[in-house]
């Protein structure tokens, strides 16, 4: 019988945008719920600003550090930059035992190569996602690959994500299945007793169906919004019993065309991001959704809403095969087409709105926070060695 050290892991989470901060919160809050092994540190990038700080303020989380990097108009390689010298000096004054990183961001990306530089062990929240095309989703794809290349723990959401990783030679011992951390988020937020209200909803008669709409991806940016704009104009011009709802990212390139082609129509109501848990309530009200981002695709399926993903490439076909989303890409007769015939033909709509769940069953940050007690070995009692002791 061997004596049980209790030492900390002193366990930075480093992030920067708005999904990154929802799907890393409830990671967080677990470490946190158990001090005596765990000391979370939360190093923002603030690659977004407002969107980021929005989330902050719903889970309740302070950041440590907080490196500001987010100028208006900013380039990728601006973000890369300023996430790779802020972070590196901030693990060299800290060194935790471990760094931290969500998705594919490229705070993520900068992060983790950061933490590579100071030999600081990476582990990866959801891993694996993968289309197969470097430029869609730009960067996205690309960046995500590389994380995977410096991460030392890879937390993949499905089987699917997991077989990714195999394929491209991730030893199985370092990978852990655990369901995504959106779940674990989006069922938090549901079982808030928080009152919220939804203020462009009272601009909305209950009979009206509401069409939720997203979009943000780089690589429509230019004719692909226009053509996203002006089938969102076709769909209310011909059905009047439709309203189409669009938080618009805050985005310049998002917002310019958002605005010019649909700014005048009055029944498409343009809004500012919304706040996490109005936004959950919206996604509950609406009759169906369209959007290009990867969070409300799983987060749809989670809540039975119909879901066509204004792209040509999708890195969860797990939502597809449990029928729940479709893929539509940008083009706006297709986008029209397939959104009639949910507002048209209740067989078709009954078939896709079911609640499946193919991404997890909320208990996600407890797997990773099993996972990390199990591999990771805090420096203070391992002598100064930094890696994880993983199985081969
Ligand atoms: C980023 C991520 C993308 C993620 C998305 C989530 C990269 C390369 N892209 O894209 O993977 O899906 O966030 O929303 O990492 N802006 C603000 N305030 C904010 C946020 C953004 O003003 O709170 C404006 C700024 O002008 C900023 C621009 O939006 O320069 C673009 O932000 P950026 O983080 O570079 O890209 P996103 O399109 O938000
Ligand atoms: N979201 C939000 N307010 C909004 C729009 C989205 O809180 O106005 C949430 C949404 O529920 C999801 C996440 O933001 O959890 C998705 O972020 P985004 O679409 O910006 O990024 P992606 O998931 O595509 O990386």
């Amino acid at each position: 019988m061997g004596v049980r050290l209790a030492i900390k892991q002193r366990v930075m989470f480093c992030f920067g945008t708005r999904p990154e901060a929802i799907k890393l919160a409830p990671v967080i809050r677990e470490l946190a719920r158990h001090p005596m092994e765990f000391h979370p540190l939360v190093l923002v990038t603030a690659q977004h600003r407002q969107m980021l700080d929005q989330v902050l303020r719903v889970f309740d989380i302070r950041p440590d550090y907080d490196l500001d990097v987010m100028r208006p108009g900013q380039s990728l390689s601006d973000v890369t930059v300023g996430v790779l010298r802020g972070v590196e000096r901030v693990l060299r004054q800290v060194g935790p035992d471990m760094v931290m990183v969500q998705g594919d961001t490229t705070s993520a990306l900068a992060a983790a190569l950061a933490a590579f530089y100071e030999r600081i062990p990476v582990g990866h929240v959801e891993a694996g996602l993968r289309t197969g095309d470097k430029y869609s989703p730009y960067p996205e794809e690309m960046n995500r690959r590389l994380v995977s290349s410096l991460a030392d723990m890879h937390f993949a959401p499905t089987r699917t994500a997991r077989d990714n990783l195999l394929r491209e030679g991730v030893p199985r011992g370092r990978i852990r299945v655990t369901g995504n951390t959106v779940v674990d988020a989006l069922r938090a937020i549901r079982a808030s007793k928080a009152k919220w209200r939804v203020p462009v909803l009272d601009r909305i008669a209950p009979g009206q169906r509401v069409v939720l709409v997203t979009a943000h991806r780089r690589e429509s940016f230019g004719p692909g919004f226009d053509r996203i704009c002006r089938a969102l104009q076709r769909i209310v011009e011909r059905s009047p019993d439709v309203e189409v709802v669009y938080p618009v990212h805050l985005n310049p390139n998002v917002r310019r065309p958002a605005r010019a082609i649909l700014g005048r129509n009055p029944r498409v109501h343009l809004v500012e991001p919304m706040e996490y848990l109005p936004f959950v309530r919206l996604m509950e009200r609406a009759y169906l959704i369209l959007t290009d981002s990867g969070g409300i695709q799983e987060e749809a399926s989670a809540l039975g809403k119909p879901v066509l993903v204004m792209r040509d490439v999708t890195e969860r076909p797990e939502a597809v095969a449990a029928g729940t989303a479709r893929l539509v890409g940008t083009d706006a007769e297709v986008i029209v087409s397939a959104t009639e015939r949910l507002l048209r033909s209740t067989a078709a709509y009954r078939r896709m709105a079911r609640a499946r769940n193919p991404f997890g069953d909320g208990r996600a940050s407890t797997r990773i926070a099993a996972a990390l007690r199990r591999f990771s070995v805090p420096k203070a009692i391992d002598f100064g060695r930094r890696f994880p002791r993983l199985p081969a």
